[in-house]
């Protein structure tokens, strides 16, 4: 019988789009154990914008969260997203913080590391591969899909060797913004496997109402896995419905190998949390309709938001046409990047500020820059040369790997926190968010104290 992994998201890029990652660990501890004998491949739970949220807004401890679901899954594969060498940040790290904290990610209990880079720049993931592996854990190599007169089949194809001989024991296609058609799909999957010897697992999003269709041609030509999330947090933003695709996929063979009705009771169990978040107005129903500009301007749908929010807070909403249309001549003077964080932030406002002043790059973002000195990494096509020269002078950009520049950070960060840091993890999270880290060790000095006066008292 076919077989189709299901890797249940509910924890990470589920909750991250629909709740900006706001669920505290106490809202999901009790299914922990039912979700663990529903019979998923894997559980995406941790890293994204979960490492961030715990220490910024939930106050908890995530490597500490990390382990408390570790402690429920006796049967499932836990799994994480990781920036490659921006690690759960914003910018590059060095390399020994990559090492370590890649380490301590399987120490803690992580079985799959899911990792990528916003350009497809490969040398940006290779050490984080390198130190997954090194540390036992089941490295995934992520393609990111985008659209460009540049990328195509054999682009992403030559990608997926290089994924391959790197040593990674899987392969993602990651579909941010949920713009691959089922079609596209089907062709990608299918020059993949030809090519290239690991299991394939597909990830989109239901933003643009293909992510269903994607899926079901994606298991037509043989992938190993799809990324699906209970219903009641599923569509929209978020990725399709698990309980809709095992259903379908059933009927059309597959042994998807979880039991329905255990996944009924872990949407059961949810219902009442995303009731919560309604109530509260974290959750905005405006998520989940579906938004098909993406396919018409190849502009992921939190990106038009984003620009939309943009030009209103300037006044200048009436510009937005202009803006879509500049939004993709930015895309290309810069060779292409795919629109994912941070390039889909950096695009935008560039191209915001290019209609905004009535002149074309009149004024460059500072990111900008450094993207175009190759600090993030080779852009995937060729960078307008007037652009470049504007930016560069007579300078040459970056040729070598910008994590290669940058010295050893850990023994510092130790030293600056003192006996603050309780651990090699405190440390890690410090040098990700430092003053998000230093709130949050403030706090728990403080809890601690004032439990243990308890203590003394009771
Ligand atoms: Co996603």
């Amino acid at each position: 019988m076919k077989q189709m992994h299901i890797t249940e998201t509910v924890l990470r890029d589920a909750q991250q789009s629909l709740i900006a990652t706001r669920m505290p660990f106490g809202d999901f501890e009790g299914v922990l154990d039912e979700m663990d004998k529903a019979g998923y491949h894997s559980i995406e739970c941790w890293g994204g914008a979960t490492f961030d949220s715990c220490l910024r807004y939930l106050h908890e401890d995530p490597w500490e969260r990390l382990r408390k679901i570790k402690a429920h899954m006796k049967n499932t594969k836990l799994q994480m997203l990781l920036r490659g060498q921006n690690l759960l940040g914003y910018h590059h790290y060095s390399d020994d913080t990559v090492r370590r904290f890649v380490r301590k990610c399987v120490e803690n209990g992580m079985d799959i590391i899911r990792i990528f880079d916003a350009l497809n720049d490969l040398r940006n993931i290779e050490t984080a591969v390198d130190e997954c592996l090194k540390a036992g854990g089941h490295a995934q190599g992520c393609i990111c899909y985008t659209l460009s007169p540049i990328h195509n089949l054999d682009m992403f194809v030559a990608l997926g060797k290089q994924i391959e001989t790197m040593g990674c024991q899987s392969l993602c296609i990651k579909d941010m913004a949920g713009i691959m058609s089922p079609q596209e799909c089907y062709d990608l999957v299918t020059a993949l496997r030809k090519n290239i010897d690991l299991p394939i697992y597909v990830h989109t999003h239901a933003t643009t109402g293909l992510g269903y269709m994607t899926y079901l041609k994606a298991a037509e030509a043989g992938a190993a896995g799809i990324d699906c999330a209970t219903s009641c947090m599923s569509g929209g933003t978020s990725q399709p419905a698990t309980e809709s695709l095992v259903y379908a996929l059933t009927q059309m063979g597959y042994d998807c190998g979880v039991d329905p009705a255990a996944l009924k009771r872990v949407n059961d169990y949810f219902l009442p949390v995303k009731e919560r978040f309604s109530a509260s107005g974290t959750f905005d129903p405006y998520v989940l309709s579906t938004k098909t500009d993406a396919l018409t301007y190849q502009i992921p749908g939190g990106m038009l938001s984003n620009l939309v929010a943009q030009l209103k807070a300037q006044n200048a909403i009436d510009k937005l046409d202009a803006v879509l249309a500049e939004t993709p001549r930015v895309r290309a003077d810069l060779g292409y990047p795919p629109l994912v964080t941070p390039l889909s932030q950096m695009v935008g406002v560039q191209a915001t500020v290019n209609v905004l002043l009535g002149e074309r790059y009149k004024n460059i973002g500072k990111e900008i820059k450094s993207y175009i000195r190759g600090e993030y990494g080779k852009a995937p096509g060729e960078i307008d040369p007037a652009l470049a020269r504007k930016v560069l002078g007579d300078e040459q950009p970056m040729s070598g790997r910008f994590a290669d520049t940058l010295a050893p950070e850990y023994e510092a960060a130790k030293a600056a926190l003192g006996d603050r840091a309780t651990s090699e993890e405190d440390v890690l999270s410090y040098i990700a968010f430092p003053q998000q880290a230093e709130q949050f060790f403030e706090r728990r000095a403080k809890t601690f104290t004032a439990s243990y006066l308890f203590k003394e008292v009771g």
